[in-house]
C-alpha cells in the first residue's frame, strides 16, 4: 500500500514519528518519507539515526501553525500522519493559547492543505485525553478530532479522506508513570507514589500504534476513529513489578488526571462495532452517500465505553514484568 508512495509525517521526528518511519522503511518501500516538524537539532539526530536510508528521507524544517509552508511540504504527497501536537497536560494548561494555535490551529491548517495539494489520505493521532476531557489538552485533541472528521464533508468529490487513530499514554512514553517509577527507583529511591489505589491504565506500545496507523490507511473510508483493542494494569500491579515489596503512599489524584483511560465513550457506543483486534467509531453524520461505510463487526452494546477500569483483559504482575523488559525509556 506505502510502496513508491510519498509520505509525510508531522512531528516526525518526535517518538511516534521514528518509530513510524521505522516500520514503513522495514516493511514498505516508500519513493520518500518528509519529516515535518520545527526543531533543527532533533532533525539532525534524526538524520543520523537513518542515515541509511537517506535516499528517501527528507526534512523539512516547518510549523503546523504555518499553512503556507505545510501547503509547500505536501506537494506530490499521498498519505499523511498528523503526529505534530504540544501534549504534555501541564503545559497546556500553563499554556492554554499555545496548545489551542497548534492542536487546534495547527490541526485545521493540515485539514487545508491537505485539500489543496492533493493528498489521499491523512491520518491524526488522537489520544484518550479527548474522551470526555478533564484538562485543556483534552480539549484540544477533542476538537482536532472533530476537525479531522468534519473535514470529509469538504473533501466533496475530491479523493482523499481523513480519520482518526486513537491511543492512550505509550509505555515508556515522556511523562507517564513507567519514566516516573522508573527514575525514582534508579535514583535508590523505595517508595513509588501512587496518586489513587483504585487508578487503572491501558498498556500499549509505539508498535501497537504504529500498526493501527497502518489499518487506518489500508481501510478508512473517512471519519472514523480506529481504537486498538488492548489489556489494562493497575497501578499498584506496576509499582510491584517495578520493584517487589516497594512501600506504596497514596499521595492524591493530580488535577486533570482520571481514575480510568477511556477510549471510546459511552455517548458514542451507538456508532461503535467491534472488530477481533480494534474497535471503530463511524462517524454520526454521513455527508456524501459515496463515502458512507457499511460496517462489518459487531455493533457494542449500547452505553458501552471502552474503559482501562471495564476492561475485559488484564495484566497481572508478572505479565507487566515481562513487558517492562521491551520498553525503551526516552
Ligand atoms: N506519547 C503518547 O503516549 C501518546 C499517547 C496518545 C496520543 N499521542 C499523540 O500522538 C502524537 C505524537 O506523540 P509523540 O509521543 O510522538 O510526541 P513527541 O515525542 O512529543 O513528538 C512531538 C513531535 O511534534 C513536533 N511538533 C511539536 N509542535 C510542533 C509544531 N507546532 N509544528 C510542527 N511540529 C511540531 C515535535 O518536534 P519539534 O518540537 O521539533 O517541532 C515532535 O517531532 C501526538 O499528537 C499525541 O497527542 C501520544
Amino acid at each position: 500500500m506505502l510502496n513508491d508512495k510519498s509520505i509525510l509525517i508531522t512531528g516526525g521526528t518526535g517518538s511516534f514519528g521514528k518509530a513510524f518511519t521505522k516500520y514503513v522503511l522495514e516493511h514498505y518501500s516508500p519513493k520518500r518519507i518528509v519529516i515535518y516538524s520545527r526543531d533543527e537539532f532533533k532533525q539532525y539526530i534524526m538524520q543520523n539515526e537513518f542515515k541509511e536510508h537517506a535516499s528517501k528521507l527528507r526534512f523539512f524544517i516547518g510549523d503546523v501553525r504555518d499553512r503556507e509552508r505545510l501547503l509547500r511540504a505536501f506537494k506530490g504527497v499521498d498519505y499523511v500522519v498528523h503526529a505534530a501536537a504540544l501534549k504534555q497536560v501541564p503545559a497546556c494548561e500553563y499554556n492554554p493559547a499555545e496548545a489551542i494555535k497548534t492542536n487546534v490551529g495547527g490541526a485545521q491548517n493540515v485539514i487545508d492543505a491537505a485539500l489543496d495539494s492533493g493528498v489521499k489520505k491523512v491520518v491524526a493521532l488522537s489520544t484518550d485525553k479527548a474522551v470526555n476531557p478533564v484538562n485543556l489538552y483534552g480539549g484540544t485533541k477533542l476538537v482536532s478530532d472533530k476537525l479531522f472528521i468534519a473535514a470529509n464533508a469538504y473533501a466533496g468529490s475530491q479523493d482523499i479522506c481523513f480519520s482518526v487513530v486513537r491511543y492512550g499514554n505509550v509505555a515508556g512514553s515522556r511523562g507517564s508513570v513507567i519514566p516516573l517509577f522508573h527514575d525514582i527507583i534508579q535514583n535508590g529511591g523505595t517508595r513509588l507514589p501512587i496518586t489513587d489505589y483504585r487508578m487503572t491504565r491501558f498498556w500499549i506500545s509505539l508498535r501497537q500504534g504504529v500498526e493501527l496507523v497502518i489499518k487506518a490507511f489500508e481501510e478508512a473510508k473517512g471519519g472514523e476513529t480506529f481504537i486498538s483493542k488492548i489489556p489494562s494494569f493497575k497501578v499498584t500491579d506496576l509499582a510491584q513489578a517495578m520493584l517487589p515489596g516497594c512501600e506504596m503512599p497514596e499521595v492524591g489524584i493530580r488535577e486533570g488526571e482520571k481514575l480510568h483511560e477511556v477510549m471510546v465513550a459511552a455517548e458514542d457506543s451507538m456508532h461503535t462495532y467491534e472488530y477481533d483486534r480494534h474497535f471503530i467509531v463511524y462517524p454520526q453524520i454521513v455527508w456524501d452517500e459515496r463515502r458512507r461505510v457499511v460496517p462489518t463487526g459487531r455493533k457494542v452494546p449500547e452505553g458501552f465505553s471502552y474503559s482501562s477500569g471495564k476492561n475485559t483483559e488484564w495484566l497481572s504482575v508478572e505479565d507487566i514484568r515481562k513487558l517492562l523488559e521491551t520498553v525503551r525509556f526516552e
